[in-house]
């Protein structure tokens, strides 16, 4: 196949600033206003950025730098369409030319699905469905800031956005360069106020986000081969000290940068993508509502388990230069070997590995396959699946 071949041809925008550091969210205001932005739409999640105070402090930020805001909180995990509805209502009566997004990852996906929605006149839905899954190109967007509060889903430096489409509830992701935040804020303290489960699932989901290009039918690709490595070996090694000790600065700043690096595509550029177990997953945290990284957990070994043999000395190379694993009997037990020290890490850090232990079901098998709509497309490159090879890694993840 022509990806076969080696490194492929690549465009590679990453135009964010990232203010990195302690307090580092009282830059915001300047940081806004140096991107253009005077009327802010302030869009935040549950509360835990008005419990800690951090809207407090990014707000007064704004102000000393004289410029207006409202504010629209309110963001559930898994953002749903509906308080995008709103916030790009919110955007046209108050003449909103910025979206500031204090949160996570599903805080930024939702600013910058009203990003989109305030910059096409109120349109922003159709560009997270399209023929084949494939959504057509954005056109534009107001600018999007970030403050994280969680190093997870990457969004402070990609250019995606995953909503859960209601009434339908089929969760969609967009993406394109336009999105990727003029800024984001990273300090690493806002992430000590993180509860061990949370903090499990963004190294989970930043872990995966490294697998998804790492497994890869490209060859000689050995500058991003390596980067991956070197990031998943320190998510491991990092994932054990923030557990250890949630206020552990340094720890939790080397898991912030490396949920960045995993996703804004440094890791998966000139490569072949794969993105299975992120489509297979993104259909359980649609109809269970439950955490992006907990379904990855039961999903991407289960992925493994099911295409390892595609391609074992990528496997293999996965056990010996993440894991340290010594070679085995043969390339088989070596690659299991991987797949299972990944499977005890993901144990280990409080992470489900199976449908029970996410309070997902068998009888809605069906019914995942169905709303993942391949319409008789394949998902995947490492190796492309269809509904029946869907279904069957379900049915792993029954344990
Ligand atoms: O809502 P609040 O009260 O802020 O609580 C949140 C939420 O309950 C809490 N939290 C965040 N920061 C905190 C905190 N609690 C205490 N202290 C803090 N400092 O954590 C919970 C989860 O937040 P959420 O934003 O949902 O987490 P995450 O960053 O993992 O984002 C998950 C969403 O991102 C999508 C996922 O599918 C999911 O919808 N993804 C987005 C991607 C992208 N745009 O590039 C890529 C990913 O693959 C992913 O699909
Ligand atoms: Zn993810």
């Amino acid at each position: 196949m022509w990806y076969n071949v080696g490194m492929n041809d690549f465009n590679f925008y990453s135009p964010t600033l990232f203010a990195f550091g302690k307090d580092k969210e009282l830059e915001t205001g300047a940081l806004v206003r140096r991107f253009g932005g005077s009327r802010v739409l302030v869009h935040f999640g549950g509360g835990s950025a008005v419990r800690s105070g951090l809207l407090d402090r990014v707000t007064r930020s704004l102000e000393a730098a004289g410029l207006f805001a409202v504010k629209l909180g309110g963001v559930k995990p898994n953002p749903r369409s509906s308080k995008v509805e709103e916030g790009v209502a919110l955007c046209a009566a108050e003449k909103i030319d910025f979206i500031l997004a204090v949160g996570g990852g599903s805080v930024i996906d939702s600013s910058k699905a009203i990003a989109i929605g305030a910059a096409n006149g109120g349109h922003w839905r159709e560009y997270y469905v399209g023929k084949d899954r494939t959504p057509p190109p954005i056109p534009a967007a107001l600018p999007v800031g970030v403050v994280l509060t969680i190093a997870a889903a990457g969004s402070e430096g990609s250019g995606n956005s995953v909503i859960t489409l209601e009434p339908e509830n089929l969760k969609r992701a967009t993406s394109n360069d336009v999105l990727r935040p003029r800024f984001s804020v990273l300090n690493p303290a806002l992430t000590f106020s993180l509860p061990p489960y949370q903090t499990a699932c963004g190294l989970t989901d930043m872990f995966a986000h490294v697998c998804e290009r790492y497994f890869t039918q490209t060859r000689d690709v050995v500058v991003t081969d390596e980067l991956c490595e070197a990031v998943m070996r320190t998510v491991v090694a990092e994932s054990a000290k923030v557990l250890a000790d949630p206020n552990d600065y340094q720890a939790r700043a080397n898991v912030m940068w490396a949920g960045m690096l995993a996703h804004n595509n440094t890791c998966g550029v000139g490569r072949a993508q794969d993105w299975a177990s992120h489509g297979i997953e993104h259909e359980l945290s649609a109809l269970y509502d439950c955490a992006h990284g907990a379904g990855l957990a039961v999903v991407m070994p289960a992925w493994m388990d099911y295409v390892c043999e595609t391609d074992l000395v990528r496997f293999v190379r996965f056990a010996t230069h993440v894991w340290g694993i010594s070679p085995q009997e043969n390339d088989l037990v070596t690659a299991r070997a991987g797949i299972a020290a990944f499977r005890s890490w993901l144990k280990g850090i409080g992470m489900p590995l199976t449908f029970a232990e996410l309070g997902a079901r068998e009888e809605d098998i069906p019914l995942l396959v169905k709303t993942l709509g391949l319409n008789g497309n394949k998902l995947g490159s490492f190796r492309p699946l269809d509904d029946a090879d869907v279904e069957a890694i379900y049915r792993r993840c029954l344990g």
